[in-house]
């Protein structure tokens, strides 16, 4: 790479001399007259150093160089200074000047000043090329792929701000399709351990004695097959983080050999006699109630307890429903261009099928059915027709009818209503089949004007709003 210098005097042979000398150094010159004209340049050319006079006609050199210092801050200055004024030259310094050399010039020093000012500023520019990397990436890690503007989801995001930077093992519940993956990626980046990995462990697609050896490794011989001696995920997750997918699935061994793992951080290999040790974060997932396989005894309670520091729930998207429009455009605009599809939104009506859904695989769901739809729509927007037929046909085997073009919230207050009355009232029985909570049931009542018909005896659930 070729370097361009600006030389600034207002001598004539100065600039020449000066010019001569950094040519045959090997830099591109050019030359300006004053402050004023050496602006002027760098608007045009990109310049890599200057060497400036302090003092010159319309802008002097410490005007040259406070604008300098300001604007092109990686572009070193080097300040020429005659004898007598070496105080300004000091000054100069102060105010963010590479250097500065009296005349006459000693060429040998000058060349060696531009030298290692040149890369410095190489430093610099590199420097400024990771920040604005380590600023994407920062941007990318965040956890902003976790969408989700409802209060249960924000419950989830300030949980992963505060604990991420922690040691504390995490166990993360929910649903299948509920995003419980996205967390544990979440939480390893935003945490000091994201320069060492992330290692992934789907316990229930191996068998127990396979999970253990690709947990902990094993030694060469350690049974038929094990030709060589092999690290387990434990040492390769070593100063980073651990994520123990389906945790309820394991078999009670590998269950102590984890407990020891968070009690001593040690352990050995699959038929080895060395006890290696490890610095590792344990996140763990479920979308069994661990709490329960603990009551009956299939999962060991101490080792439950450790791993369950922090729990992360990940609410249903039913329980949710606020987050499915945002979602679903979300995933519109994904695979409309992942598919080289022209769609645009949805229509009201599909919208309105997708918002009174149950969605029994979650937001993993939601994504196929909306990819499915943006696959098959022949129009910019989708309409119901495009969606399967088990979302948009419900309401009307039901008996519910939602008119066209009424909002989400409205829709909202039919069903609720329509289900309340079927089920004569019972506000325990209409919760469990919308899937929301009996307090949201409450407090929707309230909020759709229900109240009078529905809750005048709510006393006996014992249920406040
Ligand atoms: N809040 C969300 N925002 C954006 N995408 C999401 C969100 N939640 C889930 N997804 C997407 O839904 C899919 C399923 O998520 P994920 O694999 O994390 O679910 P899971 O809870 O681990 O499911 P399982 O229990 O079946 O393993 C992924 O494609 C994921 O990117
Ligand atoms: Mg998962």
């Amino acid at each position: 790479m070729t370097f361009r210098i600006l030389i600034v005097d207002d001598e004539k042979n100065i600039r020449s001399g000066l010019s001569r000398a950094m040519e045959m150094d090997g830099y591109l010159v050019s030359q300006a007259e004053d402050g004023q004209e050496a602006l002027k340049m760098m608007l045009k050319m990109e310049i890599d150093l200057i060497i400036a006079d302090l003092r010159m006609p319309k802008l002097s050199g410490e005007e040259l160089l406070k604008k300098v210092v300001s604007s092109y801050p990686t572009v070193p200055v080097i300040i020429l200074t005659g004898h007598g004024t070496v105080d300004n030259a000091v000054q100069a310094m102060r105010n963010g000047a590479y250097d500065f050399l009296t005349k006459p010039v000693n060429l040998d020093r000058l060349g060696l000043l531009v030298k290692r000012a040149l890369g410095r500023r190489e430093l610099a520019r590199k420097h400024q090329e990771l920040e604005a990397e380590i600023s994407r990436l920062e941007k990318q890690k965040s956890g902003s792929e976790i969408l989700g503007k409802s209060a249960p989801m924000h419950r989830v995001f300030e949980l992963i701000e505060q604990v991420a930077p922690t040691r504390a093992s995490v166990l993360i519940t929910g649903e299948s399709g509920t995003g419980k993956e996205l967390v544990a990626n979440a939480l390893h980046a935003r945490s000091p351990r994201n320069d060492a990995s992330l290692v992934k462990v789907h316990c229930a697609a191996l068998s127990e004695s396979l999970l253990e050896s690709e947990l902990f490794g094993h030694e060469k011989g350690a049974f038929t097959g094990a030709a060589g001696q092999r690290k387990g995920r434990f040492e390769l997750a070593d100063g980073g983080t651990i994520f123990l997918d389906e945790i309820g699935e394991i078999d009670k061994s590998t269950q102590l050999k984890i407990l020891r793992v968070l009690q001593e951080k040690s352990f050995e290999r699959v038929g080895g006699e060395k006890t290696l040790t490890v610095d590792v974060r344990i996140i763990t997932a479920t979308n069994r109630n661990l709490k329960e396989e603990v009551e009956k005894g299939r999962f060991r309670e101490d080792l439950y307890y450790r791993l369950n520091v922090v729990n992360i729930h990940l609410p249903a998207l039913r329980e949710r429903p606020e987050d499915i429009p945002l979602l679903a455009a979300r995933f519109l605009k994904e695979t409309a261009e992942e598919n080289g599809r022209d769609v645009q939104g949805l229509e009201p009506k599909a919208a309105m099928a997708l918002g009174s859904y149950r969605w029994p695989g979650n937001v993993r769901e939601l994504r196929n059915v909306v990819e499915s739809a943006v696959v098959l729509s022949k129009d910019s927007f989708i309409t119901p027709e495009d969606l399967p037929p088990h979302i948009t046909q419900r309401s009307e085997e039901d008996g519910i009818r939602i008119p066209l073009g009424v909002s989400m919230s409205e829709a909202e207050r039919i069903i609720i209503r329509a289900n309340l009355n079927a089920l004569g009232g019972n506000k325990s029985r209409t919760s469990e089949i919308l899937g929301i909570g009996r307090k949201t049931l409450h407090r929707k009542i309230h909020e759709y004007g229900m109240a009078s018909e529905f809750l005048k005896n709510s006393g006996d659930e014992g249920v406040s709003s």
